[in-house]
């Protein structure tokens, strides 16, 4: 089955292999960053951002975010994924310096322009990390809003949801928006349903997982009924423990209530999950099937941070 991804951080989609060699050639010490096997090694969410954060500080120039794009893209069609939006920090790839970002931004979408002509499409969503504070987030957007149009097409944040109040980041939002960006936020993953009616609040049409929404009734009727799209990601919660188990994950549920629900693999190699993995999982747990899948996927498309040309192309 042809599959849509909207929700995969390109850092966060770095195999161990690949930043191994990255940290050999730059003799940077990444102790504590990998178990006795070579996998990701953390506990839980905060343990898991020190990870991903020491992890990533080895790709630091468009070289390497060049590789790293190629590498990921290669593995998405490899799982039948035809489109796929990346999730992007310019605050990991130099610091949110400009200057910088523009050099990455040149390199990927030199390489995203080569995979679109062998039949992997994809965009780039220029991501704040929450717990880096507003002003971080506000230069982040600047990045996000001088580079809109071409590859990027999208605006989010990550990181931490619970650090800050949401209009902490409202400027960042509005300014991203204001350049024609799609928006979309974390929230709802650890933050519960009030965090998602704030990331509504921040204007955005997905929300990054989004899945606690299923705790206030009257909450998943108002997503229901206004069309937002949430970006979930069962394989990433069950691995940091937001819920305990397959059968416990509200997404057929939330799905059953009229909620435009995707499927997407967040950062596949922390979460031992691949696309093709998480289909297999929903279709032993729920039952799902064509239909339902078929489903998603138009939601998926719907919700896609391209124009309408592409979008057609994808139906
Ligand atoms: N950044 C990468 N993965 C994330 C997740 N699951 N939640 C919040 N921020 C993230
Ligand atoms: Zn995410």
């Amino acid at each position: 089955m042809k599959k849509i991804e909207l929700h995969l951080h390109l850092e966060g989609a770095a195999p161990p292999d690949f930043i191994r060699a990255l940290a050999k050639e730059k003799r940077a010490d990444l102790s504590g960053v990998f178990d006795a096997r070579g996998h990701y090694a953390y506990a839980d969410f905060p343990g898991f951002l020190r990870c991903y954060e020491a992890a990533t500080s080895v790709i630091t120039g468009p070289r390497d975010y060049a590789r790293l794009l190629a590498c990921v893209l290669e593995r998405c069609a490899e799982e039948g994924v035809i489109y796929a939006e990346l999730f992007v920090s310019p605050e990991f790839c130099g610091g949110a310096d400009l200057s910088a970002w523009q050099d990455h931004l040149a390199a990927m979408t030199e390489v995203a322009d080569a995979a679109r002509a062998q039949g992997i499409d994809s965009r780039g969503i220029v991501t704040a990390i929450r717990h880096f504070g507003a002003d971080r987030a506000r230069q982040t957007a600047r990045c996000a809003a001088e580079t809109a149009g071409g590859w990027i097409t999208g605006f989010g944040m990550g990181g931490a949801e619970q650090v800050g109040r949401a209009t902490d980041y409202a400027w960042s939002f509005d300014c991203a928006a204001e350049a024609g960006l799609g928006l979309t936020c974390h929230a709802g993953e650890w933050g519960g349903p009030a965090s998602v009616r704030d990331a509504l609040d921040l204007g955005c049409t997905r929300i990054g997982h989004g899945v606690q929404a299923i705790e206030d009734p009257a909450l998943v009727r108002d997503l229901a009924r206004r069309g937002v799209t949430l970006e979930v990601c069962p394989g990433s919660n069950i691995a940091l423990g937001v819920y305990p188990s397959w059968e416990a994950h509200p997404i057929a549920r939330l799905a059953d209530a009229g909620v435009r629900v995707t499927v997407s693999t967040d950062d596949p190699p922390f979460f031992h999950t691949t696309m093709r993995g998480e289909y297999d999982r929903l279709a032993s747990t729920f039952g799902w099937g064509d239909t339902e899948f078929r489903q998603i996927n138009l939601w998926a498309t719907d919700a896609a941070f391209c124009d309408a040309p592409t979008r057609e192309r994808l139906r």
